[in-house]
Formats: C-alpha cells, structure tokens, sequence
C-alpha cells in the first residue's frame, strides 16, 4: 500500500448526522521507536505488545455544516478541554487530504481514559489510535457500501493505523494486537513505516498473557515531549548505530519470540530500554529521564532475578516509570514481590497492572 491507496475518492454526502465510538488501548515498546523523518516515518522500526487494560474511550459525533475549516470540540472526562486542541487541529491538517469529508462536519469527541489522568502514562498512543478508528467508522458510514469482507477489515485497519501514525508515531501501533510491527524491516514480511502490521510470525506460549504491570514513579508532565526527544535523533553522534540495532534487535526478537527463550527476551527488552535512555543522556542538550526511584526498582528486579528463577524483566518509556513484563505463569510471585519490594518506591505506592492484549473495539 502507498499514500495514495489511502485518499477517500468519493463519499456520500447527504448524511446529516452520526456517532461512533471506540475504545482503543495503549501499547509497550519492545524495540523502541526513537527518532523520525518527515511526515511520520520512524527512523527504525519497532515492536510493542498491545495493552489490554489501559485504554482511551471515545466518542465521535459528526454533524453536518456549512462554513469552511475545521470544527471541533473536545470533552475529555466530561470537562470541554481546549489544551488538546492544537495537536487534533494539526492531525486533521495533516489527513485532509486522506479523508476529504473533513470539512464538512462539525465533530464533538468525548474522551477518557480507563486509567488515572495523572499517571504519568502516555496516552497518545490509545488517544490517538481511538480518533484514528472513529474517523475509520465515520468514512466507513459516509461510503458507498462496502461489503464487510475480509478485505475491507484489512484496509480499514490499516487505514486507522496509517492515519493514527499521523497523530502520534507509537499510535499506529495500537489497532490490532497482540504484537504490532511498525516500520520496515527486512525479517518482516509486509512491514511497512507508514503503519502497524500484526506480527504474524509464531509465537511461543510462554508469551501467552505477559503481564505487564506498570510501576508509577513520577506521575507528573512528561520532562521532555516525545516530539522534541525524536528531534534530539537528528545528528545525533550515535544515530546511524542505534537505528541499525534496531532493526538487528526486531530481526533477533523475531526468533525469540517463535523459540520461547525468555533469558533472550529479557536481554533485548532491557538492553533496548536502556539504550533509548541512553540516547536522550547523549544528545545535546542531554536529559536524564530516570529518577532514583526509576534505578531502585532496577536493581530490584535484578535482584530478585537472581535470586530467585524468575524471568522478569522491565522495560521503559521515555520516562521515569518502569513497565514490569514477566510470564503469566509467575503473576503470582511476582505481584507479591511488587507490592513487598516495588510499590514503596511508586508515587503514592501507585501501579497498574495490565497484560497483552487484542487490540481496539468498536463500542
Ligand atoms: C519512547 O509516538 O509519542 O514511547 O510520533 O512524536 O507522537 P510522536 O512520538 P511517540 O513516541 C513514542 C516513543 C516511545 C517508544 C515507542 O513507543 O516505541
């Protein structure tokens, strides 16, 4: 699929009115994305696990109007929000040209999320990846019939998480689950930068439900936005290295994944975590985004790692709160030595467990 397959041709134009909603879900990278080109192509591609817990529920209602531009509203959790508008009037610039109906309507979005505000949790991701698929129900009402074949599935998932990347890059990542693909790559069949694809490769069962629970450290703005931690990619001195590691640690993944072989697993999902990290420690300007508390948990886990047979491991956003992945089997073990060991150094001793989940639903 190119661009081009993804500009509506034509649409009906005499409905007046409508509503869609969706619930989407939020996504953990194991290989992460970190550094773009224009228009939304990542530098490297990336893996993540869908969530199945943590979501955005919205609500699109489209009514029909005269004017030119864009008008929208935004509810989030019930209150009118006007801090997220600049970034959906970006996103609506930036997929005019794919949905040509934009105009036309006036679009009421009611927002929340099923976890806390202030978490500290990205939510562009499931944020994103929730107006993506809306938009998606809203072209679907607004075309010629389609048949609801295999086919149409396919084109409108792709078409959410080609739009969704649009929005937020780790957004299209959020469609489908259990594991998405985002960007190309030589070991993947299909993969392509301009949106997810379902990792179709096999995976072994001892990937079957990986918990991930999510350790609330700093619950507070993001130090440094996503946006201005990709641009800190460009001339960076180690870019060229890291995107080609990358693309080698989604190749080696690849196989993990089909062999079960978690001492692997943890490696790469570490060794990638800390990389990205380590990526915003040498830029310029250079930015620490642990805390202490971020650390303490790491030396935790390692600890009882050893300690113990477990294969836990943890990963990172660019942030300071720490994502614990373990195997279903250990759920038990393990939330006992989170809530005795790890809950003391959480904001509040607040954390969220959530496991891999399916993907988005239409409500
Ligand atoms: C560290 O998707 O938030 O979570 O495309 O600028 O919206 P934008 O960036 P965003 O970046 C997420 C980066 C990451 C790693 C990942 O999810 O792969």
């Amino acid at each position: 699929m190119t661009e081009q397959d993804f500009i509506l041709k034509s649409y009906n134009s005499n409905i007046d009115k409508g509503s869609v909603k969706w619930a989407s879900p939020s996504n953990i990278a194991l290989v992460k994305y970190w550094g773009k080109k224009a228009h939304q192509i990542p530098e490297n591609p990336s893996i993540s696990f869908t969530l199945s817990d943590c979501k955005t529920i919205t609500e699109m209602t489209y009514i029909k109007k005269d004017n030119q531009g864009f008008s929208f509203d935004i509810y989030f959790e019930g209150e009118k929000n006007e801090a997220f508008k600049p970034k959906i009037q970006t996103f609506f610039e930036r997929i005019e040209i794919y949905m040509p109906f934009l105009k036309d309507y006036h679009f009421k979005i009611e927002t929340s999320n099923t976890f806390p505000h202030s978490s500290g949790i990205a939510s562009s991701a499931s944020g994103m990846s929730a107006i993506a698929l809306c938009l998606m129900s809203i072209e679907k009402e607004l075309s010629v019939p389609e048949s609801d074949n295999v086919e149409f599935q396919d084109y409108f998932n792709q078409k959410a998480s080609f739009l969704a990347r649009l929005g937020s890059g780790s957004a299209c990542r959020s469609i489908e689950g259990e594991l998405v693909v985002w960007g190309k790559n030589e070991s993947i069949v299909g993969s392509s930068d301009l949106y997810g694809v379902k990792f179709e490769g096999d995976v072994h069962a001892n990937f079957k439900n990986y918990q991930d629970t999510i350790l609330l450290v700093d619950k507070g703005e993001k130090q440094v936005s996503s946006t201005v931690g990709h641009q800190l990619m460009y001339g960076h001195p180690f870019a060229t290295k890291r995107f080609a590691q990358a693309n080698d640690n989604l190749a080696k993944l690849k196989t993990i994944l089909a062999s079960g072989d978690l001492n692997a697993f943890i490696k790469i999902v570490e060794s990638e975590a800390l990389t990205l990290h380590a990526m915003m420690m040498t830029s310029m300007p250079y930015f620490i985004l642990m805390k202490p508390n971020t650390l303490e948990i790491i030396n935790k886990i390692w600890a009882f790692r050893e300690k113990t047979d477990s294969k836990i491991c943890f990963t990172l956003d660019a942030g300071a709160n720490v994502h614990v992945l373990y195997p279903e089997k250990e759920k038990d073990d393990v939330l006992q030595f989170i809530k005795n060991e790890l809950a003391n150094y959480c904001q509040n001793g607040h954390y969220i467990c959530d496991q891999i989940g399916h993907g988005a639903n239409q409500i």
